[in-house]
């Protein structure tokens, strides 16, 4: 497995012949991995002849300074992880090599972005559309596999390659959860074992309770805080916040 830090030695060897006539699957994370990351580059790995994976903690989607900081890192199990996946090359690039303006120059989007987890995180989805506009620009990849889990992130980025013409298809994945129904996420590995064990009932609740409000209310005498809970096309979805830490989900409306 190759690692690479430093963009322009990636972008060498992107431009030489070894991937002439290659299939290239492209799994975006920001490590931490769990099963759910690794069911994408099972996935990636089945379908291409190439899987690049890349390893970056973006700070421009988080809009609280806080949750950047306490975002688990876990570089060396991560990268032991991958090459146990059969990923060819990882990119661990920091922040200088990816934004390199500074993040002066983004990617907006106007509607759905600004909706949900939109309208609790401003700025969020600016950064993980111009992350990955980059990500993209930098791997070309054939195909990207995305976790139906983001599902806010999925649609909106599956809308930026259609607006800018990307060629590059978006899989979607399903969500992967824990035996309880907790949809894996890194930020499970913050909660205390008693936070861990309560908080199946959030995605319990999104399924079983019929009306949004009824839910929410369900959810704030169960204990969590409730940022949103809102049915969108056929899904539903939601984000609480258990102990400080900010989980999100969503199902599928009967
Ligand atoms: O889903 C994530 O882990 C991130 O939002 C992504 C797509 C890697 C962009 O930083």
């Amino acid at each position: 497995m190759n690692i690479w830090r430093h963009i322009d030695g990636w972008r060498e060897a992107r431009a030489g012949t070894v991937f002439t006539g290659r299939s290239i699957g492209f799994v975006p994370t920001m490590g931490a991995l769990h099963a759910g990351h690794l069911s994408l580059l099972e996935r990636a790995r089945a379908e291409n002849d190439v899987v690049v994976m890349s390893l970056f903690v973006n700070p421009t989607q988080f809009n609280d300074p806080k949750d950047f900081e306490k975002y688990p890192q876990t570089l060396d199990a991560d990268l032991r992880a991958a090459e146990a996946a059969g990923v060819d090359h990882v990119l661990v690039p920091d922040r200088q090599e990816i934004y390199p303006d500074d993040y002066r120059y983004r990617i907006t989007e106007d509607r759905l972005s600004r909706i949900l987890e939109g309208a609790h995180r401003p700025g969020h989805f600016d950064g993980v559309l111009t992350v990955v506009m980059r990500l993209f620009n930098l791997v070309r990849p054939d195909r990207a596999y995305f976790g139906e889990k983001d599902l806010q992130q999925l649609l909106l980025i599956r809308g930026m390659v259609e607006a800018f013409f990307m060629p590059v298809e978006i899989v979607a994945c399903p969500t992967v959860r824990a035996e309880d129904g907790l949809a894996l996420s890194s930020r499970n590995t913050l909660l205390s074992p008693e936070g861990r064990a309560k908080a199946p009932t959030f995605s319990a609740i999104l399924r079983s309770v019929e009306d949004p409000s009824a839910a929410r209310a369900e959810l704030e005498r169960a204990g969590f805080e409730v940022d949103y809970v809102e049915d969108y096309e056929q899904w539903r979805l939601g984000a609480v916040r258990l102990e400080g830490i900010r989980l999100i989900d969503n199902v599928r409306r009967q």
